[in-house]
């Protein structure tokens, strides 16, 4: 029954609406809350050669890329092991090195995508071991991995990834943990991120919430045919799967960047009246995304801002705010997309589009 719509008009809002669930279920038996441990069954026989990796490659496409990205930032910043986020569409032609040591993880919610699996089987040959975050159970990328992690979303119907997603970047999460855990994280951080990560099914209710919000800011700027999304850290590919979402599925031209990058050019692009999605939430990098706020508003940009829950500064920098609940850093992506995704929606819906086959795009793109 999981693929009727029931109440929803859409599946890609019955499943960002499902996200909690999904996210309970992906951490259900692995985030050992009480314990204070990551277990992951799909993984330990391969325990020994992961502490031991020298580098991991994370790839795959469109919104699986981005979850890549930031599980970039996850290894590095969690289980400090020198890691790389490619497309793998661009990985398999580079002539890449794959030394002695290293993991590649070929992140999919089909486990069909071709790009993916042919950048798994090139980074096979070169000898890597081969790790697949996969939501498909025996897709054929599932098949052809070592070990790995089911991401056990439920099926995902709408062409625009959204749970699969949210999803992805948890069990990023839980493999940075059980890595680092096994060599430098004290037992302390990592139940810091445990309780971080197990916080987020119900935090995500409380962000579900802000979807009439959204809908009423998107209604605001729909007939603007050039957004911006800008963030910094763990957000910057944050920004980039929030533009992606809303060009594949409305139609509107849409880029996401690092924040600090529109001074290299990109703010050439911002005249009177255009929105520009700041993820602004509080961090190590709040004041420097604030300074780039307003650097934005003094040439006529609209700021709608992603802020933390209790933030009385931000409002004054931006002309809308949505508001989501404080946590760490790490964690913050998984709730700081869901408005994005809400925008998304909700844009399409108001410019008339078809939400869950959106012109031109498969669900999965089993072509290079
Ligand atoms: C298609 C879909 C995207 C998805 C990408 C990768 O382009 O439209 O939403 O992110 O494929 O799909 P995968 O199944 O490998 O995650």
């Amino acid at each position: 029954e999981e693929y009727e719509l029931g109440d929803y008009e859409h599946y890609m809002l019955k499943e960002i609406f499902e996200q909690p669930n999904a996210l309970r279920n992906c951490l259900r038996g692995r985030a050992e809350q009480r314990e204070g441990r990551i277990v992951l069954g799909g993984l330990a026989d391969h325990a020994r050669d992961l502490v031991k990796a020298r580098r991991f490659i994370l790839t795959g496409q469109g919104t699986a890329w981005h979850a890549a990205l930031v599980g970039d930032y996850l290894m590095e910043d969690l289980a400090k092991v020198v890691t790389e986020a490619t497309y793998a569409s661009e990985f398999r032609y580079r002539n890449p090195i794959v030394e002695e040591g290293t993991v590649v993880v070929a992140i999919s919610q089909s486990g069909e995508t071709a790009d993916t699996l042919a950048a798994l089987r090139e980074a096979k040959e070169r000898g890597a071991m081969a790790l697949g975050l996969i939501n498909v159970v025996g897709s054929t990328i599932a098949r052809e991995t070592d070990a790995g992690i089911y991401l056990h979303a439920g099926p995902e119907i709408g062409v625009a990834s959204t749970k699969a997603f949210t999803c992805q970047l948890a069990a990023l999460t839980m493999l940075s943990v059980y890595v680092g855990r096994k060599k430098f994280m004290g037992q302390g951080q990592t139940q810091e991120v445990i309780d971080a990560l197990c916080a987020v099914p119900d935090q995500l209710d409380v962000v579900l919430k802000t979807s009439e919000q959204v809908r009423d800011i998107a209604a605001k700027f729909v007939d603007r045919e050039n957004w911006l999304f800008l963030g910094r850290g763990y957000h910057y590919p944050v920004a980039l799967e929030g533009a992606l979402k809303l060009k594949e599925i409305s139609y509107i031209h849409a880029e996401g960047m690092p924040a600090a990058e529109i001074k290299h050019g990109p703010i050439a692009l911002i005249n009177d009246g255009m929105p520009v999605v700041f993820i602004a939430t509080q961090g190590l990098q709040y004041d420097k995304v604030i300074s780039n706020i307003e650097v934005v508003r003094a040439r006529g940009g609209k700021i709608i801002a992603v802020a933390t829950e209790g933030d009385t500064n931000i409002g004054r920098y931006s002309d809308d705010v949505i508001y989501i609940p404080h946590t760490i850093e790490p964690i913050q992506p998984l709730l700081s997309v869901v408005p994005l995704q809400l925008m998304a929606y909700h844009a399409a819906v108001l410019r008339g589009c078809n939400v869950d086959k959106p012109r031109n795009l498969a669900k999965s793109v089993t072509v290079e």
